[in-house]
């Protein structure tokens, strides 16, 4: 009967991921007492309407079976636990594997990937970059690289290397239209191949540029590796929005550390100058930061210099190395990187659950 009732509730979905309960791991255990069903959830922190769905859909699933009387218990999942649990999984000879994330789409991404990983490699750090957004896969143009990579004798790839950065993009080996259709199977596929089929050689940090908001690249990144946290950008008019929140639900649910947060488009620069002006509130990225318990990594303002050099496929960082803006990315680097040696001491990762690699 137990099977039978874990079976029914895997049609319950979390409304927010889209994703069955039983697959996001949330499903405790189920007491079976005379006709008594005691279901007990692990959650992470969600909201009040979250909870009151998830039990209303748990009962409906089991009185689908018979009768019963169902009790929902649902406890806050306790995140120490899995924090310092050994790296279960990871790519080979790479320290730290940092997703990077956000609730919406066109917040800055991939901008702060590419423009992350050159202040890291400028510091030192040997990084690599993996364009992981199978559904708008930006990076090659804003690297300006147009060849694709190539096999070796062993069937493994070799990325592209510009820049000191070798970089994988899923737009070099999927045809757009095509990714648009897949589902869970096919993009657990792909990710597990970015992740064990690429030559990365040995990498001090594996950037992960990933599609906004919540999905399938997502989950199976978490299912099929053990990363050493996200890093979510927002900006400042988005702090406060619900897409934010649960991006960072997402990240709970997937058990995936928060390394910080980006501000990104920050106030504005003065063309030809150095001053910047804040056309919105600011602090919102501080706050957020407060919230979630994280490090505020910085506060990259708004300059119509990051969108041309994006453009020419050479990064402001590299382009513009005196300007405000790349300033901010080598203080966004420089934090990360205490972070990263920070969450390294402490032995957290994130804690795969179910892979298959
Ligand atoms: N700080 C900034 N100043 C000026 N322009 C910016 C800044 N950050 C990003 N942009 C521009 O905003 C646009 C969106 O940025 P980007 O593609 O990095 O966002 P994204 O979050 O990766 O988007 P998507 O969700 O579509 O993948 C680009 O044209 C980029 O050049
Ligand atoms: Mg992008």
């Amino acid at each position: 009967m137990q099977n039978e009732f874990t079976q029914v509730l895997e049609t319950v979905l979390e409304p927010n991921l889209k994703q069955d309960i039983i697959k996001l791991g949330m499903l405790d255990k189920i007491e079976v007492d005379g006709q008594i069903i005691r279901v007990h959830l692990n959650l992470p922190h969600v909201d009040e309407n979250t909870r009151t769905y998830l039990k209303d859909q748990c009962s409906q699933a089991i009185l689908q079976l018979g009768d019963f009387d169902v009790r929902v218990k649902m406890r806050p999942r306790d995140t120490r636990a899995w924090q310092n649990q050994k790296v279960p999984f990871g790519v080979q000879n790479v320290r730290h594997i940092v997703l990077v994330v956000s609730g919406k789409g066109g917040v800055g991404k991939s901008t702060v990937s590419t423009n992350l990983a050159l202040a890291l490699s400028q510091q030192g750090q040997k990084v690599g970059l993996l364009d992981c957004d199978i559904y708008g896969p930006s990076i090659p143009t804003m690297m300006g690289v147009h060849e694709t990579p190539k096999l070796n004798e062993d069937q493994k790839l070799l990325p592209i290397e510009k820049f000191g950065i070798p970089l994988i993009s899923s737009g070099f080996l999927i045809e757009q239209d095509k990714a648009l259709i897949w589902r869970g199977p096919m993009i657990h596929k792909i990710v597990s191949q970015f992740l064990g089929d690429v030559l990365w050689g040995d990498l001090d940090i594996l950037l992960v540029d990933l599609p906004p908001g919540t999905g399938d690249v997502q989950l199976s990144m978490a299912q099929n590796t053990s990363v050493r946290g996200a890093v979510l950008v927002t900006t400042p008019q988005q702090v406060a929005l619900a897409d934010v929140k649960r991006a960072h639900s997402m990240l709970e649910t997937l058990k995936i550390p928060l390394l910080g947060v980006i501000e990104n488009m920050s106030g504005f620069v003065v063309p030809g100058s150095n001053e910047i002006i804040n056309m919105f509130s600011s602090g919102g990225g501080q706050k957020l930061a407060d919230l979630y318990h994280t490090k505020l990594l910085a506060q990259i303002p708004l300059d119509p210099k990051i969108c041309a050099c994006g453009d020419e496929g050479i990064p402001v960082v590299l382009k513009e190395p005196a300007s405000l803006v790349s300033d901010s990315f080598l203080s966004a680097a420089r934090n990360l990187c205490s972070q990263l040696d920070q969450f390294e001491r402490d032995g957290i990762y994130s804690n795969v659950t179910e892979t298959k690699r």
